[in-house]
């Protein structure tokens, strides 16, 4: 209690003004954080005394500059942590949100010339972090190991970055990337943005079909990839993925250059591995033969750094685009106060650089704030459900940022794991890619961070580029499961189904007011989509796609998709896409999936599947409906449950109505609601009767 009392003195002292803010007009009424009825937790007094945003007061003053001024708030931190060769023209940023005012334009520090692989190595290590390791590397064998300082590492980008330019890769060239979790992954990235060329990062995991349609897409002169990769005890041959990948990009008139091969040698042998002469190129035989320095490409602010698929709610998965002066800008600025970053913290984040995280997360914000970053290639309850806490104590880990589908699957296997390691390096602790349910965040906090980590539950997205709502720790109590409030420059806004804003304790739809500068500026090659998919329904704001409730004491809560994405293990999956897989099949007619609740995945996917005439159910064609999503998605997309559905229900115009067949999947037929519009309500009845076959 006497905790309580003391936030509620620092509260007290809130500038009397910040209740403009209309989103803190709750949180600032000390009383009501401080009621019994919150379940809090407090930061301990220690580390707020430490921590960069120490207080309530100390964010709110900065989060009302940020949003009053937002030009003055960022190029103050533009100009005083980067390095800009030259500074940008007049205009800070500049936007239109609004469909009726033309197209949709963000801008950040236009005609600011800089290079982010500079600003991640060459600056800081002048500042004197040379020495200082930049990647830890662990193998998923226990006891392989490797690291980098920050001078090794820009001797690898630079030679890689030489041999990139060598093979004619240019300024704004698209590089395909298809590598795990290897040094190699943020070398190629970072010597990509040297050379000003633009990386496209696919998760490993996605099958060869994924990777063609990625590659069709942005048309790349060269794929860098490795021989194989080990997940856990399994052996991936990712060069035969992109063989195929390369056979069927070429169908449709896109072929390769080079691809590029990393022999990560704890896997295949060389000679075992396939090969295409004149086109492929051991890694090892031509980088290392490049010079040590390369000179920096300096690129325009708005130039592109990188694109990225993700999936959305309908057809092919889009490319967020993202440049390169405002997001250098907000991921090491985000990077920074969201976990509360300090010069001798070693950071491990368990995301692939597949995934936006790596991006935003292992590269570029923890590289720009110049920091010890751990890179694991395998599984993370390889050999054991202990590796994790293994890795943390193996190299003092001081902030460990995850997925809430981890925390569950570790939290199921049991406590030993955890407690037969000390973790007591841990300082803070993060979460993202999904809402993270208040037993697993408290397993979390208690467990594994001793009662004494905050924990950032970070809320964001591709497109967002880096966080838009999170704890700052040391600065907020915490309530489980709630990403607390906006970072500095951000605007949510929760608006009903017509689009008007509402305020106070409410839910609806998130949307964002006003542009920050890691947004995202199109979708590749369809600024159309980006305008309809992201702006057109709510007019003047960003519509992220999720539900979101906010509190009485203004704390936000992420309920989850709105739109036809699933999102399983933090992987945003659309339903369209398994859809589409699935229907492919040749003895498959129509497909309609959903998600369910799932305890560790979070949400798992659930297919209702119908099949041609004349064709029987059997447990050999459930199978092979599923191994048709693995070929054409990847594994991760596998569909958890197949529904056999002789006819799916329908309205009378011939929409299939998904609500119902999320009741079915989800068990709650009782609850089906109104199903007076359906053409033939028979369905309904003989879908329940199939739940179990
Ligand atoms: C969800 C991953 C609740 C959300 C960084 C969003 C979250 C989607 C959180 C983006 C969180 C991400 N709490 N939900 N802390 N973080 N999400 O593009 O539904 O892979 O729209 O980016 O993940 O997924 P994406």
């Amino acid at each position: 209690n006497h905790l309580r009392l003391r936030h509620v003195e620092s509260m007290a002292s809130f500038p009397s003004d910040a209740g403009k803010i209309s989103h803190l007009n709750a949180a600032i009424l000390g009383e009501a954080l401080a009621s019994e009825e919150n379940d809090l937790v407090l930061p301990s007094h220690d580390f707020s005394r430490q921590a960069l945003i120490p207080s309530p007061h100390k964010y709110l003053e900065m989060y009302k500059r940020s949003i009053e001024d937002p030009a003055e708030f960022w190029s103050d931190i533009a100009l005083s942590e980067f390095y800009w060769k030259q500074r940008w023209g007049d205009q800070v940023y500049s936007e239109n949100l609004h469909l009726n005012k033309g197209d949709i334009k963000i801008q950040w520090f236009k005609g600011g010339i800089t290079n982010i692989c500079y600003n991640c190595l060459d600056r800081n290590i002048d500042a004197g972090l040379g020495d200082k390791i930049a990647l830890y590397w662990e193998s998923n064998e226990p006891g392989f190991d490797a690291h980098l300082t920050y001078s090794q590492l820009l001797h690898r980008v630079c030679q890689l970055a030489n041999c990139l330019k060598s093979i004619g890769v240019r300024k704004g060239d698209a590089v395909v990337v298809y590598l795990p979790m290897l040094l190699e992954l943020p070398i190629t990235m970072l010597a990509c943005a040297r050379i000003g060329a633009v990386h496209s990062v696919v998760f490993a995991g996605f099958s060869s079909d994924s990777l063609a349609q990625r590659i069709v897409d942005c048309k790349p002169n060269v794929v860098i990839t490795c021989n194989a990769v080990k997940r856990g005890p399994k052996t991936i041959h990712l060069k035969d993925i992109v063989d195929a990948a390369l056979i069927e990009s070429a169908k449709d008139g896109v072929s390769i250059d080079v691809c590029l091969t990393y022999e990560n040698q704890s896997t295949l042998k060389r000679e075992s591995t396939k090969w295409q002469e004149g086109r492929d190129m051991w890694w090892q035989d031509v980088v290392p033969i490049y010079p040590t320095t390369c000179e920096v490409e300096w690129v325009d602010a708005e130039d592109p750094l990188f694109l990225l698929y993700t999936s959305g709610s309908t057809g092919r998965p889009k490319g967020v685009l993202h440049t390169t002066g405002g997001y250098m800008v907000y991921t090491a600025t985000t990077f920074k106060y969201a976990f509360d970053y300090k010069e001798s913290d070693v950071y491990w984040c368990t995301a692939d650089c597949g995934w936006i995280t790596g991006h935003s997360y292992v590269t570029y914000g923890p590289m720009l704030n110049g920091a010890t970053v751990v890179v694991y290639e395998g599984a993370p309850n390889y050999p054991d459900s202990g590796r994790s806490w293994d890795i943390v104590d193996k190299y003092k880990v001081t902030i460990f940022y995850t997925a809430p589908t981890l925390v569950r699957s570790l939290m199921c296997d049991g406590d030993e794991y955890v407690t037969r390691y000390s973790r007591k390096s841990l300082r803070v602790l993060g979460s993202a890619g999904e809402p993270i349910n208040p037993s697993a965040w408290r397993w979390f906090f208690n467990l594994v961070g001793g009662s004494r980590c905050p924990i950032s539950d970070t809320w964001w997205q591709t497109e967002t580029g880096g966080f838009m709502i999170t704890p700052l720790p040391g600065a907020w109590p915490q309530k489980p499961g709630s990403a607390t409030f906006p970072f500095f420059g951000v605007q949510p806004v929760i608006v009903d189904e017509k689009g008007n804003e509402i305020d106070g304790e409410c839910s609806g739809y998130l949307c964002v007011k006003g542009s920050w500068p890691g947004a995202f500026r199109t979708l590749y090659g369809d600024h159309e989509r980006y305008e309809t998919t992201y702006f057109r329904q709510f007019p003047g704001y960003y519509f992220t796609g999720d539900g979101c409730n906010r509190d009485k004491d203004g704390y936000y809560w992420l309920t989850g998709r709105v739109d036809d994405v699933i999102n399983v293990s933090g992987h945003r999956i659309g339903t369209a896409e398994v859809e589409s897989a699935l229907v492919s099949h040749p003895q498959c007619a129509e497909a309609a999936v959903v998600g369910v609740e799932h305890e560790v995945k979070g949400q798992g996917i659930y297919a209702f599947v119908t099949i041609v005439e004349g064709v029987s159910y059997s447990e050999q064609l459930r199978k092979s409906l599923i191994r048709a999503v693995r070929n054409q998605i990847g594994a991760f997309a596998a569909p958890d449950k197949i529904h056999w559905a002789p006819s799916l229900p329908k309205t009378r115009s011939g929409k299939i109505m998904r609500r119902i067949l999320r009741k079915i999947a989800s068990r709650q037929s009782d609850e089906l609601g109104d199903t007076s519009s359906l053409a033939e309500p028979g369905v309904v009845d003989q879908l329940i009767s199939l739940a179990d076959c």
